[in-house]
């Protein structure tokens, strides 16, 4: 018996999808995808063959040979989507399925020219994790089933596409005035590292692996903030072992995408918010790079087991950050992590079955309970380990572990029994169990502390006391150390102290959006007025769910801006990316 994913409708006893190829023409106009994908199967199957859907519209399946597939879609499932179900004939080694998408597709946004840098040209880009793969192709949308792929997709001709996968040939498409792109990814994904999208996007190498995509109103600038990459590579491959997708090339997005980053292999997905002119947020990218081994070579089999993506990854993006920046930089961001923690706690309830690191999301949908719990919580077990056995030890570990589960998809459990068999005892010895499947945060994980943390956390303590920070000193702050003393800062101050620290420092017109967002949070739950009409603004500049969220919820909490947080939505919600609006949609209900 096969393991069953609980997000996933796929049966992989019924024969599994080992390679697709796509052939899809993108059309602006109806905003759908629509064209063939051919599934082609590990082993000869019959019977019935369950895929998951979401608002495809299936219009044929059949055999490479013409022979005709039964059919059969069933109702849709807000969370899970739409089982189709095909009815193979002996024998069948491949399925050739005509469809289109929907343009409510989740996975996919389309925007309008004006929603871009250029202003000129639409654009489109796909955003699969966790369960949206499905809405762009019929697929066995579960990360226990990988594939290899080629794609061909057929575009405006003004238009360029790009996909996380080597790019092949271009040449004139089939319909006149389109342009058709080839795409092979050779290396087996699961499905919520399917990715691509299409635009006025160019190019400029940063190194000899890697490439940086962008509008081209703004390649000069992500040139420049990203432009350390190759030491990146170099520092996560020490780490980890060799990199083993051929090339780390990133695109960087239009402002609506909803994430940070994400890790589509051979071409990240990177929000413009990282672009602050300084290359203070580039941890994004290290992030995204580590991923390249923790989650893309090593996958969590369920969204259950998702620590084992993000705690590991959080854990290399900081190794990699030491190594580069050293070790005060490293206190700073394991605090900053912490006081994310800290929020997420607060906010599930620190008994909630979410902040266990092994979930049990059957059922539930995974953009609702989305959370820094398994990042952060993961971060502090796996430093546990580090910490518990040794760097040197652990590098070890880490890069047999790797080694051992490449290109599989692999639960909690088989870690555990991993972790057992390599460093026996350790896991009873730092208590496992209860950081794994209880909620809340043991008391042995590990604190990081640094003289620089400690002064900045000092300076905000006394705050309430009268103390300030000598503003000269303050002026000569990293933006690390400013995001530590705004976290620490009492969450309500009074209208002479927003002045204060305005009027120092500038902060309502600071360019880091990190630093940016911690401000405009403070002062909207401080009902400080002067910082509305950019908190506003703010509010159509960037589509990040990561600053969204905060500044939304700090609006709607406050019964004197709860209006202003309805218009800016009924303003800007129509930007938003689908996943991002929802979320917001939820906090405006609550
Ligand atoms: N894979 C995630 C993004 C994601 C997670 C998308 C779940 C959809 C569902 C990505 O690697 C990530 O963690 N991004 C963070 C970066 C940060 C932790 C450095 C983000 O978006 O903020
Ligand atoms: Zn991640």
């Amino acid at each position: 018996m096969s393991r069953r994913d609980p997000h996933s409708y796929a049966d992989l006893d019924q024969g599994r999808v080992t390679h697709v190829d796509l052939d899809l023409d993108v059309d602006f106009g109806s905003r759908t995808l629509s064209g063939t994908a051919t599934l082609r199967l590990a082993a000869p199957s019959s019977g019935p063959l369950d895929l998951d859907t979401r608002t495809l519209t299936i219009t044929n399946a059949a055999t490479p040979a013409g022979v005709a597939i039964p059919f059969e879609t069933a109702a849709n499932d807000a969370v899970m989507g739409a089982r189709l179900r095909l009815q193979l004939p002996a024998g069948t080694t491949a399925v050739v399925i005509s469809y289109a998408t929907s343009p409510e597709a989740s996975a996919l946004q389309w925007l309008e020219p004006a929603q871009t840098d250029g202003g000129q040209q639409p654009y489109l880009f796909s955003q699969c994790q966790a369960i949206h793969a499905r809405s762009v192709l019929p697929c066995q949308d579960s990360p226990l089933a990988r594939f290899t792929y080629q794609a061909k997709l057929t575009v405006p001709e003004a238009l360029t596409a790009v996909m996380a996968a080597a790019p092949g040939e271009k040449g004139p498409g089939a319909r006149a005035g389109t342009r058709a792109f080839t795409f092979a990814m050779p290396q087996s994904i699961p499905p919520y590292l399917f990715a691509f999208a299409v635009g006025d996007i160019v190019s400029r190498d940063l190194g000899p692996r890697s490439r940086v995509y962008a509008e081209p109103k703004t390649l000069d600038r992500a040139a420049w903030e990203f432009a350390e990459v190759d030491s990146m590579l170099l520092a996560a491959e020490d780490v980890f072992g060799p990199y083993l997708w051929d090339r780390f090339d990133f695109l960087v997005m239009p402002s609506s995408f909803p994430y940070g980053g994400m890790e589509n292999p051979r071409l990240t997905f990177l929000t413009p918010t990282l672009l602050a002119g300084d290359r203070s947020l580039v941890n994004v990218l290290a992030h995204e790079l580590a991923h390249s081994w923790t989650g893309n070579l090593v996958t969590n089999a369920t969204i259950d087991d998702f620590w084992l993506n993000e705690g590991f990854t959080v854990w290399a993006e900081r190794r990699i950050h030491e190594k580069l920046y050293g070790l005060e930089a490293q206190a700073l961001s394991a605090a900053i992590g912490r006081n994310g923690l800290n929020d997420a706690l607060a906010s599930f309830g620190s008994d909630s079955p979410f902040t266990c690191l092994k979930t049990d999301g059957e059922g539930k949908d995974p953009d609702e309970f989305y959370s820094l719990v398994p990042y952060e919580k993961g971060f502090l077990f796996v430093s546990l380990l580090e910490q518990t056995v040794g760097r040197e030890k652990f590098d070890d570990f880490i890069k047999k572990y790797i080694r051992h589960f490449s290109f599989t998809s692999i639960t909690t459990e088989q870690f555990e029994e991993f972790l057992d068999k390599e460093l026996p005892g350790v896991a009873a010895q730092v208590g496992a169990q209860e950081w794994i499947r209880r909620p809340g945060v043991p008391g042995n994980a590990p604190s990081f502390s640094s003289a620089r943390l400690e002064h900045l956390k000092g300076l905000a303590a006394g705050w309430a006391g009268g103390a300030r920070p000598q503003v000269a000193a303050a002026k000569q702050w990293t933006p690390e150390d400013w995001q530590i003393f705004l976290q620490a800062l009492p969450r309500q101050l009074s209208e002479a102290d927003c002045a204060w620290l305005d009027g120092n420092f500038q902060l309502t017109k600071h360019g880091n959006c990190e630093i940016l967002c911690n401000w405009l949070a403070i002062a909207a739950g401080s009902g400080y007025a002067a910082t509305r009409t950019r908190t506003r603004a703010f509010l159509g500049e960037v589509g990040r769910m990561k600053y969204l969220k905060p500044l939304y919820t700090a609006l709607h909490k406050n019964p004197e801006t709860r209006a202003l947080a309805q218009e800016t939505f009924a303003e800007h919600g129509g930007g938003y990316h689908p996943i991002a609006r929802g979320g917001i949609e939820r906090i405006l209900a609550g």
